[in-house]
């Protein structure tokens, strides 16, 4: 099973692409990940550049959704919501015509250095993705609360115990959730 990584931060030193990091690791035998094409490639939507041409970096990064069996958001919040360089990245390969989240297994993380862990720009992405029709599993949630007590800055390795195991459950569940659908889908066949 091949996931994809969609980061929402381009930070170098960032707790989500630390927590992105620690995914192989925690991950049940047979599944493996990929980083999606960066999001900082893309530039702003703007629909007289789609009429021209979709840019590469849009055509690659849908590729690269459609090409997984399953995509894996890790993305910080950023004033209570998205951060706007992901919305923009959902935004430009929502108008690719052949959708490339429609029907994808997606699943959501986040990390911040905040109580909530994010908890809010993960329900504010729910919401987008229901317009691209992907297929976002529920439960469990991973929120990495107080990011900074639980990352090794100076390694920038995912430290905290509780945390590994929380991640761990939830690849568990998204391993299942993804062979169910794909099960699904091919009685439908
Ligand atoms: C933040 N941060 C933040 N944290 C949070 O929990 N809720 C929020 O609404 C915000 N808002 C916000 C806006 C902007 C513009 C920035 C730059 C930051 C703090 C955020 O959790 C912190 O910077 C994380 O370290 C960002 O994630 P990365 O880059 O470390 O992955």
């Amino acid at each position: 099973m091949k996931l994809a990584i969609l980061l929402g931060s381009l930070r170098k030193a960032s707790f989500n692409t630390a927590v992105a990091r620690a995914l192989p690791s925690l991950a049940p035998s047979g599944v493996s990940f990929e980083a999606l094409p960066s999001i900082g490639q893309l530039p702003i939507y703007d629909a007289d550049i789609q009429a021209a041409g979709f840019p590469a970096a849009v055509t690659a990064l849908g590729n690269a959704i459609k090409a997984a069996d399953g995509i894996v958001i890790v993305t910080p919040e950023y004033n209570y919501s998205v951060p706007g360089g992901l919305k923009n990245a959902i935004d430009w390969v929502s108008r690719l015509p052949e959708k490339p989240f429609a029907g994808k297994p997606v699943l959501i993380q986040s990390a911040s250095i905040s109580m909530l862990g994010g908890a809010r720009a993960q329900y504010h992405l729910r919401q987008i993705l229901v317009f691209v029709d992907a297929a976002v599993m529920n439960l469990p949630e991973v929120m990495v609360a107080q990011a900074q007590n639980k990352i090794d800055a100076a390694s920038g390795s995912l430290t905290d115990a509780g945390t590994k195991d929380v991640i761990s459950a939830q690849l568990r569940n998204f391993a299942a959730f993804v062979r169910k659908l794909q099960a699904g889908a091919a009685l439908q066949a």
